[in-house]
């Protein structure tokens, strides 16, 4: 969703600007907009079209004089995407330059006051009440309008702010809306995630809530949400900028995919000390875990799904009730959790504002919270009682693939932890499970190594309108994904279906030629899965299985299959989610459609 960036420096400000907005573009965009400050006031630029247009208008930003800056993507919540509902935005005299992520709930009675009092906007937007505010607070002193202004917001900011009285000074401030610090000897740089500015520095400072930051090109001070200066930690970014660049593929997500050995292995390999499992960087231990009597996972679309794949292994290993849930439920319905539940919390973003919320209430109940996200310092990160971090590296496609697959990996990684903790699992087949785990990252290889079969299967299936995806239990879960990579990307319909579940209505649907993919790694429920391929098969349906190498029945059966690798049952969804998110892929790729940055989505869902 919206993206910010900024800086201050010696150095001219609006190429960096428009170079960190290409980075951010992949959080999905409307408009965009750029603002630059100097003694000669501001120069403001803005586009309803993409970030080149304003690279071609501004010569590269050559025609934007300046060395303090501050830039914006839009998605559009309050008010259509248009050039004057764009950011940046600016107040009656155009003393003060804004732009905004997030949401200001009470704008509508903060616009009818600054309307009583003579403003007139010309913005739908619920951001423009913010500069109209600065100008009504300022009386010389930038900091201290700005410190007037948040105390009036209501919801939620991540602002960047210019003073036209102070060319050499960039005001930052956030509140539940990320928002990170890049500081160097000769210039400071702000933006919404790491991927802007981490090609001109990798030392950043996570902004707290209700934190103000001011920045001149050779200093940075924080002050907190009290108005006293505080120290805030810098942070080294282990990632350089070749991680979010496509290094020779023709798209992120393919990229992203065949990353995904490595990501895996990265996020398990570090916890693994002899034939163990460690979590040195949480604080749950053994009595803690005892005390839970249930596990909710909790978290929205592909992360759910992952905390789906969860649920099945943690009540295997565990036998402890696991529900998961969709974040944008569970923080709406009063869900029984106490101080005896153990809250899990999935995102890869973790700027999530359903999964946040999610986790503010589990909070509230007296939950302990256990978060499993990817991008460090993020919201969810940071308001969790405990943290585990997949090490996938930045993910910049909309449609997730090593983000859903690390937080599977580690779901086993702690499931295993867990039952050797407890002792719900015998500890020689604990070893084994984790030593099966540490084959996946080569199997998967396997797996890629075949890209060009499911190529062929895509073409063959480009002009297909519906199709189903049925499997049980893990399978099922790694349906659920599958369909949704392909809706995504490629904008077909598709359900997922607990197989068992067809012929209780949606078996009505399938006719002849209507293609259904059965998922069947799962061996312990492949003969019943087998019967469900011989019920749509009898109905006319064209059915293509991906089962474990080795199933011989399900190929006679089937009129295409796909083999896996062998491997232990629970650790079939890394394996078999893998050929799915390919063929979307390629399905994709010959419908035409914009893989990477699908129709009206956003990479991080940071509204509700
Ligand atoms: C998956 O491909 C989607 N982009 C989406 O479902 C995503 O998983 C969901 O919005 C949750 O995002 P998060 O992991 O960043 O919280």
């Amino acid at each position: 969703m919206c993206g910010i960036v900024g800086f201050v420096g010696k150095k001219p400000a609006a190429g960096l600007l428009l170079d960190g907005l290409e980075k951010l573009e992949y959080r999905g965009y409307d408009s965009a907009g750029i603002c630059v400050g100097s003694n000669n006031g501001f120069q403001i630029e803005k586009t309803t079209e993409r970030i080149q247009t304003l690279k071609n208008s501004t010569h590269n930003g050559e025609y934007l004089v300046g060395s303090v800056g501050i830039g914006h993507t839009r998605w559009a919540t309050h008010g259509a995407p248009s050039y004057y509902n764009a950011h940046p935005h600016t107040d009656m005299d155009g003393r003060f330059a804004v732009v905004h992520n997030g949401i200001i709930e009470n704008y509508l009675s903060l616009a009818k006051e600054l309307k009583r009092e003579g403003v007139t906007f010309v913005s739908e937007t619920d951001t423009e009440v913010i500069p109209h505010l600065l100008a009504k607070y300022y009386h010389g002193d930038f900091l201290e309008a700005v410190q007037k202004t948040v105390a009036r917001l209501e919801g939620s900011y991540a602002l960047a702010i210019l003073c036209r009285d102070d060319p050499d000074t960039l005001i930052a401030t956030r509140r539940f809306s990320p928002l990170i610090l890049g500081v160097s000897s000769d210039a400071n740089y702000i933006a919404s995630d790491v991927t802007a500015l981490v090609n001109h520095t990798k030392d950043v400072l996570y902004m707290e809530d209700g934190d103000i930051a001011v920045m001149t090109a050779d200093s940075h001070t924080v002050y907190d949400k009290l108005g006293q200066p505080v120290e805030r930690p810098i942070s080294r970014v282990t990632w350089d900028i070749a991680a979010a660049e496509k290094g020779g593929y023709d798209h992120f997500m393919m990229k992203e995919i065949n990353e995904q050995p490595k990501a895996i292995e990265q996020t398990i390999e570090c916890r693994i000390k002899e034939r163990h499992v460690e979590f040195d960087e949480i604080a749950l231990d053994r009595k803690k875990l005892e005390q839970f009597n249930k596990i909710q996972i909790v978290a929205c679309g592909s992360a759910y799904h992952a905390g789906v794949v969860g649920k099945y292994v943690i009540e295997e290993l565990l036998r402890i009730p696991v529900e998961a849930d969709i974040a944008s439920e569970y923080r709406y319905r009063d869900p029984l959790a106490d101080e005896h539940t153990l809250v899990i919390i999935i995102s890869q973003s973790g700027e999530t504002a359903d999964t946040l919320a999610a986790l503010q209430e589990a909070k509230r109940k007296g939950a302990y919270t256990l978060s499993i996200v990817n991008v460090v310092g993020s919201s969810i990160a940071k308001a969790s009682d405990d943290v585990l971090y997949t090490w996938a590296g930045p993910e910049i496609a909309v449609a997730t693939t090593k983000g859903y697959s690390t937080q599977i990996a580690l779901l086993y990684l702690f499931a295993i932890w867990a039952a050797r903790q407890l002792g719900t699992a015998d500890r020689h087949e604990l070893h084994q499970l984790l030593a099966e785990l540490r084959t996946i990252p080569e199997k998967i290889d396997r797996i890629l190594d075949q890209a060009d079969t499911l190529k062929e299967m895509a073409k063959r299936l480009t002009r297909t309108d519906s199709l189903f995806f049925i499997g049980r239990n893990l399978d099922y879960a790694v349906a659920m994904e599958a369909s949704l990579k392909l809706k995504e990307i490629s904008y077909i319909h598709s359900e997922a279906y607990a197989a068992g579940e067809l012929k209780h209505g949606t078996i009505s649907l399938i006719e002849k030629g209507r293609v259904v993919f059965a998922l069947s790694g799962y061996e312990k429920l492949a003969d019943k899965l087998l019967s469900n391929i011989k019920e749509v098969k009898s109905r006319g349906a064209t059915v293509i299985t991906v089962t474990q190498e080795g199933n011989m029945l399900a190929a006679k059966e089937s009129d295409d299959i796909f083999y896996i690798p062998r491997t232990h049952s629970l650790f079939v969804p890394l394996l078999e989610v893998i050929p799915f998110q390919i063929y979307a892929y390629y399905v994709a790729l010959f419908n035409g459609c914009d893989i990477d940055k699908p129709r009206n989505l956003a990479k991080s869902v940071t509204v509700e």
